[in-house]
């Protein structure tokens, strides 16, 4: 084979790999051998210069830099859609009644194409005879610049089209940062101390906007499609979702979550449905676009004022949005952790106002540089807490240098409310304040804790009223709660007779509770309503989890040693064993049982181990009803292996079972036998 047949060859064997790889996510060589096959092109390419051409997969890296962009116009006007941000049923029924009513004879039900609204930057790709010739910006919707170089670097987007010769076939869509790319390329930079970026969309457009393709091809950038420019020696499908099936098929990024809805209703559940998605997809979206799907509907719609008035966008609330900051605080939480938070201009975002914001830690707040007076993005995705993402920095503004966040508070500082001494452990981000219950702060978080709906369930007892207990030292510790009586709640400024009695009473039944609810209610660190459960059913008593040490505790399932390790500190403290003697001695009280522990269950100290494919359960399900007889299910075979059980297809370990004469059971002797022991 001579080099031009092998340059083609293998230029054909890496585009489909690669299209495997970045589109369909289906890999179909290992990367070592993908990486072969490029580098043999390359040194191929090198040797016979006059055979290498733009659509290489080897000049996907970025060529030469450039001086600046070249404008082009564009053949097609690129046009924007109208956008509403009434979102409501409403949105979605009169775009439909507009559609009907600029129609002479609008059918039953109009059919519509329903989109994501992708928040990245738009983007035309000119394909000529199946070669990507040149990607050019938006702009002005006119005239764009070309950023071919860049475009090249992203990997989803082919050189070639797969089985499309069309003399000119010009494709539009977005190329925008997956939020996984984003927050890669942010990570890496923070490690290297440089400039990270602000959200994926700023990522993509600054990405394009690159002079140099080397440093563009760093930031790895996605494309979806969604509509046409220019085309010439190509028929058309009769729908717009029938391009988009095209499209596809040339090997071109289409987005799957898309559908062909009828009529106005069916438009507003995909809305719902979208929204309810929004934050897991794996990229940013601003809304949803709906199209009218027939070609020639969307002919005779035509345009008002350069919109189509065939398509239109409702865009979801924005997860960001500008404001000042006020002020900046650290606050203390029940751990006793340090968070700066910084106090904002109320701004609503994410659908609802906002006047906190995150800054997270010491590190996160020196690299943000937030001072008093900034002007900052803020940002509120689902329910995750509001953080601050960002100064917006003006350069004609000077910046309020005593606004400056005052670091010295962690460097060598104390905690602002009781000025105990504050530590950073080595590889943790946040600061803490040892002051335990001595500090207000943390004495707050902790009574709330502890009266809490799933912990002690103490009705009525609010942030407001243990401000007012804690600040006024009426309850230094947890169990002066119990200590309380009505003379005192009663003479509480805005304290009603009546609303006194009810704290009174909620706190005497609150007493009745159980041992898991008790656990969970001390606010040991790392030990979460579900490992509380763990730890009661396991044990039974409090006072063996008190005596327990690491070893017995990592006998748990599901406990694991940063758990183990806080129970045993938690417990060794003779002011925390003091707590819980007085709540025993005010009258907290729960059941206690012996604990699996002690039960000698079925198969208590046997190991087990699960081959082969069983028929009439999963693997799961046999591992934890075997587990629930008291046995250990086991990863491999040895010599302490008490008993194989072998599905069908059973391979190495069954070898190894018979090997070493360890008990081999079938699926049916299993089920015989476990419903034999699950009876006892
Ligand atoms: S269609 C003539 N579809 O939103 C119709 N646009 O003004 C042209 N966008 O900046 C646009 N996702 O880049 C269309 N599925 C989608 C889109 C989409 C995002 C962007 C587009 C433009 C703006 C629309």
């Amino acid at each position: 084979m001579d080099a031009v047949q092998r340059i083609a060859q293998l230029r054909v064997e890496l585009e489909r790999h690669g299209y495997n790889y970045y589109v369909l996510d289906n890999p179909t060589i290992p990367d070592a051998e993908y990486d072969k096959l490029f580098r043999e092109l390359q040194s191929l390419e090198t040797q016979h210069p006059a055979l290498l051409t733009p659509d290489s997969p080897t000049q996907r890296v970025g060529g030469k830099v450039l001086d600046g962009f070249v404008s082009v116009r564009h053949a097609v006007p690129m046009l924007s859609i109208r956008t509403e941000t009434d979102t409501e049923s409403s949105g979605a029924a009169n775009f439909d009644t507009r559609v009907r009513n600029a129609l002479d004879s609008p059918p039953e039900q109009i059919e519509y194409n329903c989109e994501l609204k992708f928040d990245g930057l738009a983007i035309n790709l000119r394909y000529e005879r199946g070669l990507l010739k040149q990607a050019t910006t938006r702009g002005d919707g006119e005239t764009g610049e070309d950023v071919t170089q860049n475009i090249r670097t992203i990997k989803t987007i082919p050189l070639r089209l797969q089985d499309c010769e069309a003399e000119v076939l010009e494709v539009r869509g977005e190329a925008y940062m997956s939020r996984r790319h984003f927050n890669a390329y942010n990570d890496k930079q923070r490690e290297l101390g440089l400039a990270t970026l602000v959200n994926p969309r700023n990522g993509a457009a600054g990405t394009i906007r690159q002079l140099d393709p080397a440093l563009a091809a760093k930031r790895p950038l996605s494309f979806f499609a969604y509509g046409l420019g220019e085309v010439k020696g190509w028929t058309l499908p009769t729908t717009h979702s029938g391009i988009l099936d095209a499209l596809a098929t040339f090997g071109l990024p289409v987005c799957d979550e898309r559908v062909v809805a009828r009529g106005a209703q069916e438009l507003v559940c995909f809305h719902q449905r979208i929204a309810a998605k929004r934050d897991s997809l794996p990229f940013d979206i601003d809304g949803v676009v709906y199209k009218v799907n027939s070609l020639a509907l969307q002919a005779e719609l035509g345009f008002v004022s350069r919109e189509p008035r065939w398509a239109v966008a409702h865009k979801f609330p924005a997860e960001e949005q500008l404001t000042t900051v006020r002020d900046i605080e650290i606050q203390v939480g029940r751990t006793g952790k340090l968070t700066p938070v910084a106090k904002l201009e109320p701004v609503f975002v994410g659908g609802t106002t906002v006047s906190n914001a995150t800054l997270h830690n010491e590190d996160e707040t020196r690299r943000k540089d937030v001072r008093i007076g900034d002007t900052v993005i803020v940002r509120r995705a689902g329910d995750v807490i509001p953080e601050v993402v960002g100064v917006v920095l003006n350069a004609q503004e000077e910046r309020n240098e005593d606004g400056r966040f005052n670091l010295f508070n962690f460097v060598e500082g104390k905690c602002p409310v009781c000025h105990s001494t504050i530590v950073r452990e080595e590889a943790e981000a946040d600061w803490r304040c040892t002051g335990g219950l001595f500090c207000a702060a943390q004495r707050k978080q902790a009574i709330l804790h502890f009266a809490g709906r799933r912990a002690m369930d103490v009705e009525g007892l609010g942030e407001k009223l243990v401000e007012q207990l804690v600040d006024e030292n009426i309850i230094r510790s947890l169990p002066d709660l119990y200590r309380l009586d009505l003379p005192t709640l009663s003479a509480l400024e805005r304290m009603a007779d009546k609303s006194a009695q009810n704290i009174v009473d909620a706190l005497e039944k609150s007493k009745h509770t159980t041992l898991h609810r008790f656990l969970f209610s001390l606010g040991i660190r790392h030990v979460g309503e579900t490992t509380a459960k763990d730890l009661a059913r396991h044990f039974g008593k409090l006072d063996s989890i008190m005596q327990a040490d690491v070893e017995h505790l990592l006998t748990v399932p599901d406990v694991g040693p940063v758990v183990a390790q806080s129970l045993v500190e938690f417990f060794h403290e003779p002011h925390n064993i003091e707590v819980v003697q007085q709540l025993r001695a005010l009258g907290v009280q729960w059941e206690e049982h012996e604990g699996i522990s002690h039960q000698v269950l079925p198969l208590t100290g046997k190991t087990y181990v699960l081959t082969g494919t069983l028929a009439s359960l999963s693997r799961d399900e046999a591992k934890s009803r075997l587990e629930a007889l008291g046995a250990k299910v086991a990863g491999s075979v040895s010599k302490k292996t008490d008993c194989v059980v072998a599905g069908t297809e059973a391979g190495s370990k069954l070898d190894k079972a018979r090997e070493l004469n360890v008990l081999v059971w079938d699926e049916a002797t299993l089920l015989a036998n476990l419903t034999e022991w699950e009876r006892t």
